[in-house]
């Protein structure tokens, strides 16, 4: 039985990512901040499922986070198959209003954890000759992004340290994909206060159709994903566009 270690798994696109490994047969490690609905879906996952479930309560900001998550997995020994560096979040607004606070948070997160994470895991995946990391980016990896310029820059690092890596891992048995999802139908743009945007009300993605590709293509070793026909479409344009029109689009479609 191979196990999968999915972070951010209570809601949105983690949560349908631990459905989907379920349902392929995996054994789960669930990471996330809420106990109850952590424990709520251990319950629910091995009843439907049949697989084992194990959680870990977590705050990724914290700069102890890969540390601790790795202590319980040593202690467990449990061999990780497969990473799924999925938990994120976003802080939107002009970058001289936006809260410092949550943006170095956001940094911890999305770069120092995902590193560190990744890079103690990597250690065993090559021991073992085996695994699959996806890193979670966003079509915001490609695309700077006025009132959303940390989280932007954040998901452009995850997608060059996976492309970086893919490259450093070769045709071993280990294989890096990076998702880059436009906007999905998760908690994800009301937290942020961004859910009646232009961006949220044109082409959402459900977040199981994101997870679905996702799933299907990482199986297969690709280094990029990016689901669906508009997001794939706005990634082309921004490669062409120069950064003073796409910086005017994405100020109009965050509005
Ligand atoms: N939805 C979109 O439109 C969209 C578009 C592009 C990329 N993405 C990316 O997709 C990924 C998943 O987002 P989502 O849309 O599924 O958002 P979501 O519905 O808000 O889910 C986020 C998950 O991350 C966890 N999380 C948040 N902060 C955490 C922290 N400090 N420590 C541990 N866990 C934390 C949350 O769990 P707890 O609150 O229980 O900790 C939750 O399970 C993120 O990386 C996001 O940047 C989303």
């Amino acid at each position: 039985m191979k196990t999968v270690l999915i972070t951010g798994t209570t809601s949105g696109i983690g949560k349908a990512f631990a459905e989907k490994f379920a349902d392929e047969g995996y054994d789960l490690i669930l990471v996330a901040r809420n106990e109850q609905k952590l424990k709520q879906q251990q319950a629910a996952l091995q009843e439907t499922y049949h697989v084992a479930v194990r959680y870990i309560v977590q705050d990724l900001t914290q700069e102890s986070a890969a540390g601790l998550i790795m202590a319980d997995i040593d202690k467990w020994k449990v061999t990780i198959d497969v990473l799924v560096n999925n938990a994120g979040f976003n802080e939107c607004g002009f970058f001289v209003d936006t809260s410092l606070d949550r943006e170095l948070e956001m940094i911890n997160m999305h770069i120092r954890f995902v590193t560190e994470l990744t890079k103690r895991i990597l250690v065993h995946m090559k021991e073992n000759g085996y695994g699959r990391i996806l890193n979670v980016g966003s079509t915001g990896s490609f695309i700077p992004s006025p009132t959303d310029a940390v989280y932007s820059a954040t998901k452009a690092y995850i997608m060059s340290f996976s492309n970086a890596l893919c490259g450093e891992l070769g045709k071993a048995g280990i294989k890096v994909t990076t998702l880059c999802p436009g906007a999905t139908e998760t908690e994800f743009a009301a937290k942020a206060n961004i859910q009646n945007t232009l961006l949220f009300r044109i082409a959402v993605m459900k977040p199981e159709k994101v997870v679905g590709i996702a799933y299907r293509k990482m199986m297969k070793g690709r280094r990029l994903v990016i689901p669906g026909i508009y997001n794939k479409l706005l990634v082309l344009f921004s490669k062409v566009m120069p950064i003073s029109l796409t910086n005017r689009i994405t100020i109009l479609m965050m509005k």
